[in-house]
Order: C-alpha cells, then structure tokens, then sequence
C-alpha cells in the first residue's frame, strides 16, 4: 500500500489527529509515569529496603514517606484512567464521532490493542483502589498507632502482604499493558488499519486473554490456595521474580496475538 493510501485509510477509521486528543494524550504519558513510578518504586526499591529496616524505623517511614507516595500513586491511577477517557472522547471515528462509542473501532487491531491495555489497566486500578489503597490504610494506621505507644494490630501484617501480592501483580501486568497502550499506534496498525480480525480469531483472541488475567488476578488475591509464599504465589516472592514473570508474559501475550491474528 502506498503512503497516501495507507494516510487516507487512518483518517478514515481514525479520524484527524487533534489537539486536543495530543493534550490529552500527553497529560496520559504524564501521570501515566507518576503511577507507574511509584509502582516501581514500591516494589523494586521501598519494600526490599523497608525489609532492612528495624520496626521503629519502618513505622516512621511509613508515617512519613509511604503514606505520600501512596497519596501520589493512588490519584495518578486516577489522573491516568480520566485522561486515558479524554483520549477516546477526543479521538474521531471516519464519521466525526468520538472512538470510544464507535462500535467498528474495537474491531480493528488498533481497538483491540487497546482495549488489551485498557482491560490491564482498569484491572491494576481495582487492585489499587480496592486491595492495596484499603490495606495499606492498615498498616499505616498501625505504624501511628505504635508511634503514639499504642499495641500493634496483628492483622497489620496480614493486610500488609494483601497489598504486597496486588502490588506485585501490578508491576507485572503494567509491562504488558504498556506494550498494548504505545502499541495501539506504533505497532499493531501492521496488521491492517481497517477491522480485518475475523470474529473467530476476536473470540479466540479475548478467551484466552481473559483467562489469562482472571488466572494471574485470582492468584494475587490469594484465591488459588491462600496468601501464604510458595505454590503459584512464588512470582510475587520478591520483586526479581515479578519482573521475570511481566517479562515473561509480555512474550506470552504476544504469542497469543500471533496464534489468533498470524504474523503481520
Ligand atoms: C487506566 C486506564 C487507561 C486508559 C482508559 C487508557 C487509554 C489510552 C488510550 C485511549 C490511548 C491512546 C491509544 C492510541 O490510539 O494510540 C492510550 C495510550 C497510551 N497510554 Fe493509556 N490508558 C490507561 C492506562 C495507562 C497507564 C496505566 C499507562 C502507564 C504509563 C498508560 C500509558 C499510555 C501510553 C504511554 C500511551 C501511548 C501514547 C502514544 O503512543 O502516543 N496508559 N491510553
């Protein structure tokens, strides 16, 4: 296909790059780091260090440094979903409509990358706003309470690991979420700007990518046997072995990508 033809066909299902869908996507990558960030910086630096740290010290870092970095992480995830909306609202369709109610859109390889990106993302907001946000309210509650010479709370460490095991879960999916979302316009268009996936290869496509999410997200919330270490619960046993595991899936996404839709 020559270049025009291959331009007349992304404004077509599309639409015209806009300013605004530019600002929104922009304002995206930004907070879309500021998540991300403190994700990594969670797992890859905080708790291999607070591990180091005796108990006085741990509660003081928690009172002072954890509770802003989660204040930070948790309203980025909602920064980066409002504007991950304001991309879609922004984004026209061939008619002047916006993608995100242009059924024909999720059909396409671009919709369905995204859609992939999207499904991992909102799936690491739930774990952020309903697993790790309400236990580590716990532990900081905890660590002030001891602060003032209060008894620690036993359930404190319990609720620790909860918010652990998502938080590891999510460093593990957002290598392969993120490979969808800059995806979406950089790569997967190689397999056809206009819906060329069959319903077949869709349905074959999000069966095993709903399975997949639903296996690794039973498992993080410990309903495959419990939160204790070992068993299918050894990817979250420290953070090497999370980012072995996101590295891991990344190729196994994509396997699943080539076996429903073929080689581009
Ligand atoms: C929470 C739900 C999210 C929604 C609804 C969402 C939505 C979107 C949309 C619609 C796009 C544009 C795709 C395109 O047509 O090129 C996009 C791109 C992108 N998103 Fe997200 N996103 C979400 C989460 C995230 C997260 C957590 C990150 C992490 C950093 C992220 C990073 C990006 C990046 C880097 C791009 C590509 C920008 C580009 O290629 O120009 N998104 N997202």
């Amino acid at each position: 296909m020559d270049a025009l033809a291959a331009d007349i066909l992304i404004i077509f299902e599309r639409g015209v790059p806009n300013g605004l869908e530019f600002l929104w996507r922009w304002a995206h990558v930004l907070v879309g780091i500021v998540w991300i960030g403190l994700l990594y910086y969670f797992n890859f630096v905080q708790v291999p260090a607070f591990a180091e740290l005796d108990a006085g010290a741990r509660n003081q870092a928690t009172d002072k440094l954890a509770s802003r970095a989660l204040w930070w992480f948790r309203w980025a995830a909602v920064a980066t979903l409002v504007t991950g909306i304001l991309i879609l609202l922004a984004q026209r369709d061939g008619g002047g409509g916006s993608l995100l109610f242009a059924s024909d859109y999720w059909r396409t390889y671009a919709g369905i990358s995204i859609s992939t990106g999207i499904l991992l993302a909102l799936t690491m907001f739930a774990n952020v706003w309903l697993v790790i946000w309400p236990n580590q309210k716990k532990v900081i509650a905890n660590a002030r309470n001891v602060l003032a010479g209060g008894e620690a709370d036993p359930a404190a460490a319990a609720a620790g690991r909860k918010a652990l095991m998502a938080s590891r879960q999510n460093a593990i999916f957002s290598f392969t979420m993120l490979f969808f979302m800059v995806g979406t316009s950089h790569f997967f268009t190689s397999w056809g700007l206009i819906g060329e996936a069959s319903g077949g290869e869709r349905a074959l496509y999000w069966a095993i990518t709903i399975v997949l999410l639903l296996v690794l997200e039973c498992n993080a919330l410990g309903l495959l046997g419990g939160t204790g270490t070992g068993g299918p619960r050894v990817i979250y046993d420290n953070h090497k072995n999370a980012i072995i595991t996101g590295l891991v899936l990344v190729v196994v996404w994509y396997v699943v990508w080539i076996l429903a839709f073929g080689a581009p």
